[in-house]
């Protein structure tokens, strides 16, 4: 689990504020839910053979003995909320950002606390709805400036779809099962699906000569699928089938996808989604959504991007001599910030040498001067750090020149 701080906090408040502004433009809203929720909640939705649910969530059990667990993933809690709004969240389009937990062995993309962006589309079942999310989620990352992710497809049909492809992929696959890695072994009885997008070498060989799991399933789910890949083309969205995408949780029903970075290596899922339908408190819930991991896709933009964003308005800092100039430089730095400019001194009366001092520590941009000399001439000695310019100006002139920024802002005076 990582602290993060500047300077890369400022890519993170960078994607978030756009994410925030390309997500308002589809009409989705933001959810906040909390971290913490019931064990049963996560076993129940994501499926309890999954690899999430066996093996990487933080579980424990509160004083009065209820089980609980951090959010391995969003969906989930979301749902519960929607199901809990009943007939009010019919067709809610919601999203969130925040930190999720998952107890995996820490290696390069994979970490114990990480943060999604999810967003989720209530509703019942047609492809264009699909199509429409898996757009909305290339938009985000393209607005972050990932121009070179692809988007990968498949389908998981309907649940008698699954149910039969199971059956003769588990018949197949027996034939095989010396060969397999212990885990899959397992998952043969267990969730054979899993098998299919196994990373183990050997298992990937022998699943690469399986048929395509469209083909045990029903035509409603080939044609449900035909029906979001011209969706998808309508939209302008490229794509690739990818026949052995499975996605690692139970809940998904229909339409999966996966989308994937070259800069990301062995785990180059920048984001995955789908469609699902979950049963909480007796309600039954369809949607469509998807989560992007935000340490992955800053991994990538650090490829793509390697500029970083400036995390920090551009600096005043206010140099005084003498109680006077002290006091007056307290009353300008305030007026300034209520300008929307950023705007500091030193507090505990340095010599006027360490406060030029703490000025260049702190990054500053522009410098004003008060000292003896102004006081006397009753100017304020406007210094631009970067080209040495000074110039002297009275009070009502150097407020007209400070205008309110933006960050990024190079030039703070016109
Ligand atoms: P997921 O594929 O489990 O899907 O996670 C989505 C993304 O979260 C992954 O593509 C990856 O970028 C990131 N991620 C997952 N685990 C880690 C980790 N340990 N460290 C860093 N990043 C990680 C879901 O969570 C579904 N809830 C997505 C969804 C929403 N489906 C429908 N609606």
């Amino acid at each position: 689990m990582a602290d993060l701080a500047a300077p890369e906090i400022a890519r993170w408040q960078h994607i978030e504020a756009q994410a925030r502004n390309v997500l308002s433009r589809y009409g989705f809203s933001e959810v906040r839910t909390p971290i913490l929720e019931r064990l049963e909640l996560f076993v129940r939705s994501l499926g309890d053979e999954t690899d999430v649910v066996q093996k990487e969530m933080y579980q424990f059990e509160d004083r009065g003995g209820r089980k609980l667990a951090l959010r391995p993933e969003g969906t989930a809690g979301v749902m519960r909320y929607v199901a809990a709004r009943g007939q009010d969240a019919q067709d809610a389009r919601l999203y969130y950002i925040g930190p999720m937990f998952r107890s995996e062995r820490p290696q390069a993309g994979r970490r114990r606390q990480f943060h999604q962006l999810g967003a989720e589309a209530i509703g019942a079942a047609h492809p264009a709805a699909d199509a429409e999310v898996i757009a909305l989620q290339l938009h985000l990352l393209q607005s972050w400036g990932l121009s070179q992710c692809r988007v990968h497809i498949n389908t998981r049909g309907l649940g008698t779809d699954r149910v039969n492809a199971q059956q003769q992929i588990r018949e197949l696959l027996l034939a095989k099962r010396e060969l397999l890695c212990v885990d899959c072994q397992r998952r043969l009885d267990t969730n054979v699906l899993r098998v299919l997008d196994c990373k183990n070498p050997e298992c990937a060989r022998i699943v690469s000569a399986l048929p395509p799991l469209t083909s045990f399933m029903s035509a409603e789910a080939r044609s449900y699928l035909d029906e979001v890949c011209r969706s998808l083309t309508a939209l302008e969205v490229p794509f690739e089938l990818r026949p052995n995408l499975v996605r690692g949780l139970d809940y998904y029903q229909h339409t999966v996808w996966e989308i994937t970075h070259p800069a990301l290596g062995a785990q180059d899922a920048i984001a995955g989604g789908g469609r699902y339908l979950l049963n909480i408190g007796g309600r039954a819930i369809e949607g469509v959504g998807f989560a992007i991991g935000l340490e992955r896709s800053l991994v990538a933009l650090a490829a793509e991007r390697p500029e970083s964003p400036p995390d920090r308005l551009p600096l005043v800092w206010f140099v005084a001599q003498g109680e006077r100039a002290h006091e007056e430089g307290l009353r300008l730095l305030q007026s300034l910030r209520w300008r929307g400019i950023a705007a500091q001194m030193c507090v505990d009366r340095r010599s006027m040498k360490a406060q030029f001092r703490a000025a260049d520590r702190a990054k500053a941009m522009f410098v004003v001067v008060r000292g003896d000399a102004e006081l006397e001439k009753g100017i304020f000695l406007l210094k631009t750090l970067a080209t040495g310019v000074q110039e002297e100006l009275d009070l009502p002139s150097l407020m007209d020149r400070m205008k309110p920024l933006e960050r990024g802002d190079a030039v703070l005076l016109r």
